[in-house]
């Protein structure tokens, strides 16, 4: 049978400086989500990339004596090096100075001007540099850029426009019919009133102020200005207007998009809008999540507060650092990050919670049986039950989680099973059994922790493979099946047990006064 596809993107991002936390996360929340559809069957397929048009990308490299193409190059090896580090499985790296993407882009907006939904008019408004978007006088919030608070400049300019107002029935249709197509839904009704109810404003497409982007078909002094180019880039992976469109017939239409709720405006309403003229689906959903932000407000150089992935991952690993990305970003809110909160989620739930289950049961099967057991599961008690029902009913609550991409409760979920073993062993006192000489129940309370350390494993698999694999390892767990999703609902699969001689910690403790501080060392540039 053929597997059910399921795509899922990242934004493309600016290659306008080194990629901070906040890109990673978005990657990282990606590549989990994919890793979990693989792990339940599904054909996943990721795109991730980078947005190198523009005119800010042009004032990077002249800053730095580059030229744009020299500068996106680099960039775009950075950016490969830091998703291999941090171990993101994409399957496509989309630049938007690709050739079959400047051809594809070409032949859209070509499309575009025979639906005739192109004209050419002059526009004059309040520009914003660093966010490459024209603002209304209404929508400035004190005079000042509504996204980045920055100065903004009154220009004219003669320009192309896109006829979003021609869509605004279909969109309202769109918004009625798939009332989950933006998650979450605040976010969708935030675009409902401040954009659609007012009426939509037209688009322009098109700057005759920069050069390095694609030319406008027949009108070679404009250039496109990003949007369009930049959000076609989803299709165009595919090979949508290419010879070759065999991806895009598999696995287009998306499953789930994700941005940051700075770019949900233009995937909410620019994106369908362009799909609508090109008679293409719409994707199932488009997902915005919350901005990382720091105790003094937004990231930025200038605050010495930036946070970059590497300096996480080279003192405290990879797993760590996903673990913490993905465990403190709500669904739904933006989410503070603190180098005690990071010290404190090391600390406490990876090597208290996880990494001493996993120690104190490998320390007592060697202690009471030598490293190796069969268990005879019949001699099962109530307290047995108790903690098989808990652990079934988790499983579904994370499995439920990951289907509606909360991954934060989803892996609060799992910690509940971390927690609720680490009682069992409380509750079972496996050394006054070891006392009394209970060995066959003794037995079945150590078969019960390595199955619940084996399902811990398989949950955590899409986010801290290393972690999974190195527990699979010391519980002497060798067999795929018993690594698969499938498999977790099963407690009686284990034959036999066979753990390696002495454990190894999963995480060594950290002195929390001086990684506070080198956390804060390092977001000073030090
Ligand atoms: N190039 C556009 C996207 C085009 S998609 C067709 C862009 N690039 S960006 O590099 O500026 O931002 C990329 C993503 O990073 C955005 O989704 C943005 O929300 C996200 N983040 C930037 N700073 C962030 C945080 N501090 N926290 C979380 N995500 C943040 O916009």
């Amino acid at each position: 049978m053929e597997k059910k596809t399921f795509y899922i993107t990242t934004p493309i991002y600016y290659p306008s400086g080194k990629f901070h936390i906040g890109t990673a996360y978005t990657t990282t929340l990606v590549d989990t989500i994919k890793k979990y559809k693989k792990m339940r069957g599904y054909d996943a397929y990721m795109l991730t990339g980078l947005d190198e048009h523009g005119q800010k990308i042009q004032e990077v490299a002249k800053k730095l004596g580059r030229t744009p193409k020299e500068h996106v190059d680099i960039m775009a090896e950075e950016a490969k090096k830091l998703w291999k580090l941090m171990e993101i499985e994409y399957d496509d790296f989309i630049r938007t100075t690709d050739e079959h993407h400047e051809k594809a882009v070409t032949k859209i907006v070509e499309k575009f001007i025979e639906n005739g939904d192109i004209y050419k008019g002059s526009y004059e408004g309040w520009y914003c540099m660093p966010c490459e978007t024209y603002y209304t006088e209404t929508q400035l919030i004190d005079g000042k850029c509504p996204e980045c608070n920055r100065e903004v400049k009154k220009m004219k300019e003669e320009s192309y426009f896109f006829n979003m107002k021609k869509y605004q029935d279909k969109l309202l249709k769109l918004y009625e019919e798939h009332p989950d197509f933006i998650l979450p839904e605040f976010r969708k009704n935030e675009i409902f009133s401040n954009f659609i109810k007012p009426g939509l404003e037209d688009l322009c497409i098109t700057r005759t102020t920069f050069d390095w982007g694609i030319k406008m078909p027949n009108d070679p002094k404009h250039v496109l200005y990003v949007w369009v180019d930049a959000l076609t880039n989803y299709i165009t992976a595919l090979g949508y207007m290419s010879d070759d469109d065999t991806l895009f017939k598999k696995y287009w239409p998306a499953q789930f998009q994700v941005v940051g709720k700075d770019i949900i405006r233009f995937h909410g309403i620019y994106w369908p809008i362009f799909l609508m003229s090109l008679g293409l689906e719409i994707p199932e959903h488009i997902y915005a999540h919350g901005y990382i932000v720091m105790k003094d407000g937004k990231m930025s150089k200038s605050k010495g507060n930036v946070i970059y992935p590497e300096n996480l991952i080279s003192r405290y690993g990879i797993d760590a650092t996903k673990y913490y990305l993905l465990r403190e970003l709500s669904f739904s809110q933006d989410s503070l990050f603190t180098p005690e909160g990071f010290v404190e989620r090391f600390n406490y739930d990876l090597c208290n919670d996880l990494g001493n289950l996993l120690n104190r049961t490998i320390g007592m099967i060697n202690k009471y049986f030598g490293g190796c057991l069969k268990a005879d599961l019949s001699v099962e008690k109530d307290i047995d039950k108790n903690m098989h029902n808990f652990i079934s009913e988790k499983i579904n609550l994370v499995e439920k989680n990951m289907d509606e991409y909360r991954i934060s409760d989803a892996i609060a979920e799992i910690w509940n099973i971390i927690a609720r073993t680490n009682k069992y062993i409380d509750e079972t006192s496996p050394w006054v059994l070891a006392k009394n000489e209970e060995k066959e129940y003794l037995s079945l309370v150590m078969y019960n922790l390595v199955d619940s350390l084996r399902k811990i494993a398989i949950l955590i698999m899409p986010f801290m493979k290393n972690t999974s694999n190195s527990m699979f390892n010391q519980l002497g767990i060798n067999d795929d099946k018993l690594k698969s999703w499938d498999s977790l609902y099963q407690n009686n699969c284990l034959k036999e047990i066979n753990v390696i001689e002495k454990g190894e910690p999963l995480f060594l403790r950290l002195d929390s006064d001086e990684e506070v501080q080198y956390i804060k060392d390092v977001m000073h540039g030090g």
